[in-house]
């Protein structure tokens, strides 16, 4: 595996091979690598000719007052994980590299970025995210670039910027890898004491909730995201929300008819997590609630 920092590196190592046709990937993260990240690289080693992993805290994306300093960072350690699964190019530029002096272009998704976080962390995280993955497919032209289902609103957003402006890159979305008791995977759980990491389960015991209702027959989404909240609560963990929403347009929906995604977030001690769940109602189930039945009309 190469580390390269520069976008000149990086566009001179991928030339050569973009020229014999191969398929190019690219996994875009902020380091502190664990299971969630390295499941994107398996998945664009099984996919791709050359994967290339962007690491990059990227400041933009963090509002005053959030983790950025505290943010965890260990290259050596990254590069160690990225290299075992069989990373080709491991891309970590300086903020000077990603933003140029007199840097003055952003990108922004309007409407989908104003909600669920958006609403807590301010619109402003999402501009911050969209324009520097703009910025990351434009120095890597991958054929595919890989998130993680665990930021479902972040995989929304992204592939909505990628469709309206054009890209001809796919967005491929991998499953959330969690841990054995069900927490989802985030490099923001190192901040949990031993008391936190128990209730952070919380978050799960939500979404467990939500997926029983559904499975019963619930299609209100406002009782869907009622029995959310109330197993939150009941685990010990205040929801910063608990919402049922269009997974491609993240608008809020009335009735659970097809496809909904149940997210959640919290602040457990000095972790903010998030976690969601695509439900389904159950066939035969009608939106209403009511059986559906066989209309001759
Ligand atoms: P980061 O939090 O490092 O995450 C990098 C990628 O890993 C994201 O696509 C994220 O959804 C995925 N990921 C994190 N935890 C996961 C889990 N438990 N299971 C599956 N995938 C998981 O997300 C970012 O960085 C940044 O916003 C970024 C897109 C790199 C832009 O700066």
């Amino acid at each position: 595996m190469r580390v390269v920092r520069s976008v000149r590196e990086l566009r001179r190592a991928l030339g050569a091979s973009r020229g014999d046709g191969a398929t190019i990937g690219l996994v875009p993260t902020m380091g502190a690598f664990h299971e969630g990240h390295l499941s994107l690289m398996h998945r664009a080693r099984e996919r791709c000719d050359v994967v290339v992993v962007s690491l990059f805290v990227n400041p933009a994306q963090f509002a005053p007052g959030e983790d950025l300093e505290a943010y965890p960072r260990d290259e050596a350690r990254d590069a160690a994980l990225a290299a075992a699964e069989g990373v080709d190019l491991l891309f970590v530029p300086s903020v000077a590299e990603v933003y140029p002096a007199g840097d003055a272009t952003t990108v922004t998704v309007a409407g989908m970025t104003e909600t669920l976080c958006g609403a807590h962390r301010g619109p402003e995280h999402f501009h911050g995210v969209t324009t520097v993955v703009a910025k990351l497919l434009n120095m890597v032209d991958p054929d595919v670039a890989f998130f993680g289902g665990k930021d479902a609103q972040q995989a929304a957003v992204l592939r909505r910027m990628t469709l309206d402006l054009w890209w001809d890159v796919e967005i491929e979305v991998c499953p959330i890898v969690r841990e054995a008791d069900g927490l989802a995977m985030s490099s923001r759980n190192v901040y949990l004491s031993a008391d936190e990491r128990r209730r952070a389960l919380a978050l799960r015991a939500g979404l467990d909730a939500a997926e029983a209702a559904v499975a019963a027959g619930e299609t209100d989404a406002g009782a869907v995201a009622g029995a959310t909240r109330a197993a939150m609560e009941s685990a010990g963990v205040e929801p910063e929300y608990a919402e049922v929403v269009n997974p491609e347009t993240l608008t809020p929906v009335a009735a659970i008819d097809g496809d909904a995604l149940v997210a959640v977030a919290a602040r457990v001690g000095a972790a903010r997590l998030i976690d969601n769940t695509i439900v389904r109602v159950p066939a035969g189930a009608h939106p209403t609630g009511r059986p559906t039945v066989a209309c001759n009309a």
